[in-house]
């Protein structure tokens, strides 16, 4: 249960102070009160971050830039006195929104707050809402929201109800949001992540950032390595410190399970890094140089993602389900180099609610945390009977040329995925025998081909140009 205490401050607070207090309680807003409890005003989240955009110092008392004449409700309301103080002052609101009202007392002292959905005219009281889903993130920015996982994502999101605003630089085309661009709630920014203009730009009015964007995978990185140093490690760091600056405390970074590289035993969290590769290394450097920033606002949360698999709006045919599946369903022989390598696994659908997960959680459980996201382990030759199981006239074949195009791969490792089961409630749904079926069907069924299209492989898409740096939003 929230406490009314959870909202409150003094008019002296500085901006800081409320803005970890909005943080905690979860809701996105304050009341601001003078020494006695009595109501001075109310300061949201999209206030402080507009405040600071302005130039005010996050030092500043809270009172200089609080709402001095909020809407509140007299205690023994009526639903027509709600309805009637909320309407004729709210407009323009997205239809999602949850507007907390105060409830006061003759003396002006807060002793309630009314959660009023604009969407639907319905209300709860804070003292009967039992919610543990936090309700403080509204409009997201999804940094490489038109990617493989970012598309996913994105559906995901605009169908939960959030706004979403997504930056990216097109690499692989705009097919896989031209639906999204046709909603309301749904903005594109084209550009670079490497643009400090672009990067302010597309923070503004945002609640909280998810980052996929980068070079991702090691025969893309190791093809082009200044890029990638550029993209991984320092746009990455240019964007966590502005979401620092402008108090955008929720920040979601895609790092990798290729950080563990190859280890024995099953890896946690806390295991020893390995990286094999420049991805993995530009990934860790990340990780560390953004849990840096972590102060008692800024709340980072970084999930190594295991291998994702299935069908996307941006398909990709570089990773090693996904191949398999393919080769099987058009009848071309499926190649294991080795085979006895364990990699960790997970769905694109489940790794895309791994986010909305982290979203949804209170802070202080995410607070400068690092989730493993998977599913399970399996080895090489498990996929391949996989395979050979659902798709009994496929051939396999061992090689001792690579899988997947690219640089030599030599990751091996299982990782366990407790901790984000227990913390972050993450329970994947998908399995790969389930997502290879999906893939022959959407092959047989024509939604899928051309299966030779640079488009599908990032190491073939590594070098195509960037936008350039004024970047347009369409
Ligand atoms: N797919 C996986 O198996 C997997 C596994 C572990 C971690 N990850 C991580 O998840 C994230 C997303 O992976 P994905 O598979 O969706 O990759 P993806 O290549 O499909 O998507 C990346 C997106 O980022 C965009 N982008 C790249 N550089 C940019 C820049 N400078 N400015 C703006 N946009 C830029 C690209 O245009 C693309 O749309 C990556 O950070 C990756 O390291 C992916």
């Amino acid at each position: 249960m929230i406490e009314i205490n959870s909202f409150l401050v003094m008019n002296n607070f500085s901006i800081k102070d409320t803005m970890r207090i909005i943080g905690n309680n979860g809701l996105g807003i304050a009341f601001v009160t003078n020494n006695e409890g009595t109501l001075l005003g109310t300061v949201t989240d999209g206030d402080i971050r507009k405040a600071l955009g302005n130039g005010t110092s996050i030092s500043t008392d809270v009172e200089q830039i609080m709402n001095t004449n909020p809407i509140t409700v007299q205690e023994e309301f009526t639903s027509h006195d709600l309805k009637n103080n909320v309407h004729q002052r709210i407009k323009g609101f997205s239809r999602y929104y949850t507007l907390k009202v105060p409830v006061v007392d003759n003396n002006k002292k807060v002793v309630n707050i009314v959660m009023y959905n604009l969407h639907d005219n319905t209300y709860e009281l804070l003292k009967e809402f039992n919610s543990h889903q936090t309700k403080d993130v509204k409009k997201v920015l999804v940094v490489g929201g038109a990617g493989y996982i970012g598309s996913t994502l994105c559906h995901q999101l605009i169908e939960k109800g959030y706004d979403v605003r997504v930056l990216d630089k097109m690499t692989f085309g705009h097919g896989s949001i031209s639906e999204l661009q046709k909603l309301p709630n749904f903005e594109l920014l084209e550009g670079d992540l490497r643009n400090i203009t672009t990067i302010t730009s597309a923070l503004e009015n945002i609640d909280a950032v998810i980052l996929l964007a980068g070079i991702v995978g090691d025969p893309a990185s190791s093809k082009i390595p200044k890029e990638t140093i550029e993209t991984n490690y320092f746009a990455t760091l240019a964007l966590a410190n502005a979401c620092k600056y402008y108090q955008i405390n929720r920040f979601v970074f895609a790092s990798t399970c290729s950080v563990y590289g190859s280890s024995s035993g099953i890896v946690t969290e806390e295991d020893a890094l390995n990286p094999l590769s420049l991805y993995a290394r530009s990934k860790i450097d990340s990780e560390q140089s953004i849990l840096n920033l972590k102060d008692t606002n800024f709340a980072p949360t970084m999930l190594r993602m295991a291998t994702v698999y299935g069908l996307s709006r941006r398909m990709r045919f570089d990773l090693v389900v996904n191949i398999f599946a393919l080769k099987a369903a058009t009848g071309d022989t499926i190649s294991i180099f080795g085979g006895d390598q364990w990699r960790p696994f997970v769905h694109v659908e489940d790794a895309a609610s791994a986010y909305i997960k982290c979203l949804e959680a209170p802070l202080k459980d995410i607070a400068g945390e690092t989730f493993n996201i998977g599913a399970e382990n399996y080895t090489i030759n498990q996929l391949g009977e996989f395979a050979k199981e659902l798709f009994p006239e496929a051939t396999i074949e061992k090689t001792d040329k690579q899988v997947i195009k690219g640089a030599l791969d030599s990751r091996d490792y299982k990782v366990s995925f407790a901790k984000a089961k227990r913390i972050i409630k993450f329970e994947p749904q998908r399995t790969v025998k389930k997502a290879m079926l999906d893939i022959k069907n959407a092959i047989e069924q024509g939604s899928l081909d051309n299966f030779n299209d640079k488009a599908y492989y990032n190491v073939e898409m590594a070098e195509k140009k960037s936008v350039p740096d004024n970047s347009k939003e369409i």
